[in-house]
């Protein structure tokens, strides 16, 4: 019997050495790549869509703010427990930007995450799996236009060293979404509350605002645990934890007593009154229009409310 529990023992002790020991040689999982085609649309007001969009969805980590490009930068305020990252440069330099990726290899990487050799991005890289066709074209025509945020600049990246944690998550809970079958139409910019959702999940409000990073559903975000009701705990470039307010339309803990007026202040410019200016990482929303804004606080205010008491970061 003794004998029997020890084999057993030893047996298990193996098996997840082996487990542990696999995870460390393969790394980041690879998948099968496709190229789905795309027709782009350049005129200006597509570009414009695109560089507004970048501006608030890729540029918070691509861009380098010496460099005023998208040439990337070391990801200070990501936890450290994902290893060492960093956000590469995506101008259209062939060498060390993503100048010679096709439309449809940009497009596949964006929708689901996996890159043009196969290999998965890790979660910390945005996906955008909901996004209406004609915004995630604008934003690849903008990445392809001759805008000076893209120009080819010839920086090279630093190799990213990724943790055994993130070869581990993006071997087990993280998976590529996959590519979706049918046309994603834009939201009806008539409807407050479809516009205001559709911006919600889409400039990824929700990945911040709910629960934990870890349990966020970026193909349902309603299905995110606490959606909207904050308490996840994104850093800023110090490292430190700072907590994200609750964005339900409570009225003790949440934002329920809040005017439109002073929700379209605080996230266009992050001037709350009263109380000291919003900080990193949650930068002024400048680039949304006062209706965008506005609509974004008619679909919070519509959804259900959480009660959940978030204390502010005191510094
Ligand atoms: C939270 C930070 C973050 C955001 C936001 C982000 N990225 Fe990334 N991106 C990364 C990181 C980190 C990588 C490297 C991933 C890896 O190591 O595989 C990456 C990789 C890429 C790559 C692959 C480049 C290469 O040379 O392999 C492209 C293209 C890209 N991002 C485009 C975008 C676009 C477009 C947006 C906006 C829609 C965006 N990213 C938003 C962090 C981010
Ligand atoms: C990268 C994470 C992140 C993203 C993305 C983000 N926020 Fe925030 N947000 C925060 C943090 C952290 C705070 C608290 C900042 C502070 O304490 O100074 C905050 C504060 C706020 C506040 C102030 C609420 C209060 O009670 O003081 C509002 C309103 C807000 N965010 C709305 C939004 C909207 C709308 C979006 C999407 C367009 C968004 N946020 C995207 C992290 C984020």
């Amino acid at each position: 019997m003794r004998k029997i529990l020890i084999y057993g023992g030893t047996t298990i002790v193996l098996i997840l050495l082996a487990a542990l020991l696999f995870i460390q040689v393969k790394g980041i999982p690879s998948y099968p790549v496709e190229k789905p085609p795309i027709t782009l649309n350049t005129d200006s007001a597509s570009l414009a869509r695109g560089k507004k969009l970048a501006s608030m969805l890729c540029a918070s980590c691509h861009l380098n703010p010496d460099t005023r490009q998208l040439t990337g930068r070391p990801m200070v305020d990501a936890p450290k427990e994902f290893g060492e990252i960093h956000a590469p440069n995506i101008t259209q330099h062939k060498t060390y930007g993503i100048g010679d990726w096709t439309e449809g290899e940009i497009l596949f990487l964006l929708r689901t995450g996996i890159k043009r050799d196969g290999k998965y991005a890790p979660p910390y890289m945005a996906k955008l799996p909901l996004m209406a066709d004609q915004d995630i074209n604008a934003i690849i025509a903008f990445l392809k236009s001759n805008d000076r945020m893209v120009a080819a600049a010839d920086i090279p990246d630093q190799p990213a060293k990724p943790s055994f944690l993130t070869k581990a998550l993006t071997n087990t809970v993280f998976k590529p979404f996959p590519m979706p079958t049918a046309p994603i139409p834009m939201p009806d910019t008539s409807n407050a509350i479809e516009l205001g959702g559709y911006l919600a999940k889409n400039l990824e409000c929700f990945s911040c605002h709910s629960a934990d990073f870890k349990s966020n559903d970026f193909l349902v975000p309603e299905h995110s645990e606490g959606y909207f009701g904050g308490g996840n705990k994104p850093l800023n470039e110090e490292g430190q934890v700072m907590p994200t307010p609750n964005l339900t339309p409570d009225k003790v803990t949440g934002i329920g007593n809040w005017s439109e007026e002073k929700f379209v202040k605080a996230l266009k410019s992050g001037i709350k009154e009263g109380e000291p200016a919003l900080r990193y990482p949650m930068k002024p929303y400048t680039e949304l229009t006062d209706k965008e804004a506005a609509a974004i606080y008619k679909y919070l205010m519509s959804i259900p409310p959480i009660s959940n008491k978030v204390e502010r970061s005191p510094e």
